[in-house]
């Protein structure tokens, strides 16, 4: 499996492991530990235009992402599988409609994941 120097450990959520984590793993992704506030992850998403299909509620052309937050609750690996899907795009979880590759920068589809998991 290509690894691409970077490794997802779960961030906020393997706090407790940290010192577990090789420092390779540190330096090569600076990883955001916290979760954006409301006002500063709506505006991250909307920067990036995630709203055009997005919306928290409710399902506009991809689902709403609180009820993305609601899939994957309790899954440990869901922030590094919606990492992926967010970069490269992808069909078929919802429904037929597919998410083109987004070009956010990887930090930010770092924080805008951890920000849609963490919506209740
Ligand atoms: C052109 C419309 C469009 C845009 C723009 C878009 N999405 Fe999506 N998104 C979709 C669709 C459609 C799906 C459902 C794909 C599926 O069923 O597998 C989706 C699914 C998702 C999922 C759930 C993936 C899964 O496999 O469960 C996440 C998380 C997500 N989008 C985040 C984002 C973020 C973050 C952005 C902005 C950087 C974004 N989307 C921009 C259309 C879009």
């Amino acid at each position: 499996m290509l690894m691409a120097g970077v490794v997802y450990t779960g961030g906020a959520y393997a706090a407790d492991a940290a010192s577990a984590v090789p420092a390779t793993v540190e330096s090569a992704a600076p990883e955001i530990k916290t979760v954006l506030s409301d006002a500063d992850g709506n505006a991250l998403l909307k920067k990036n235009n995630c709203v055009a299909c997005h919306a928290m509620d409710k399902k506009l052309v991809g689902p709403g992402f609180k009820d993305v937050a609601a899939k994957y609750r309790g899954q440990p690996d869901a922030e590094a599988t919606l990492i992926a899907k967010v970069t490269k795009g992808g069909k078929g979880v919802w429904s037929s409609m597919s998410m083109p590759p987004q070009p956010a920068k990887p930090e930010d589809v770092d924080a805008m994941v951890k920000f849609i998991l963490s919506r209740q």
